[in-house]
């Protein structure tokens, strides 16, 4: 259920509350792979992270917790296919190690997302989505910053 706005004293409250929420995740140029498509989808990819935490910190979960899921799962989805396709194109000698990883995690994130939906537990899919996105993101798709960039400009 939404916050009531009724009420200049609640309306008040909820306003002052959704000014000072606090950004789940915060982008870090740290993150910046320095190619701007990727560096693009990668903050969409937090943008709906956070829009997951601020709709369970503020209860607007119980209507648009299916929608998110699929929206997470359709762009993650486009996403690894572009980055694949940059992988392959520039002969990145992990591209097929990459794509595993890539398949592996879209099996994850469908499983959770049945199952918080099963469970009706959105915090299990956000919890997976903040690791997912430390682990892969801030990690793993390091690795092919600095061959990618030697590349473009080589
Ligand atoms: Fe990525
Ligand atoms: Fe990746």
């Amino acid at each position: 259920m939404a916050p009531d706005l009724s009420g200049s004293e609640a309306a008040a409250n909820t306003h002052s509350l959704l000014l000072n929420h606090n950004i789940f995740i915060k982008w870090d140029d740290k993150y910046n792979l320095g190619i701007p498509i990727l560096d693009e989808q990668h903050r969409g990819i937090v943008t709906m992270i956070n829009s997951l935490h601020f709709g369970i910190r503020y209860n607007y979960i119980e209507n648009t917790f299916a929608p998110i899921i699929q929206m997470m799962s359709d762009y993650t989805q486009v996403h690894f296919e572009i980055e694949e396709a940059f992988l392959e194109m520039l002969d990145f000698s992990h591209a097929k190690k990459h794509r595993a990883l890539h398949r592996e995690l879209m099996d994850k994130l469908t499983h959770a997302g049945k199952m918080s939906l099963y469970n009706k537990d959105p915090h299990h899919f956000l919890d997976f989505l903040k690791g997912w996105w430390i682990s892969h993101i801030c990690s793993e798709d390091l690795h092919f910053r600095d061959y990618l960039l030697g590349h473009f400009n080589g």
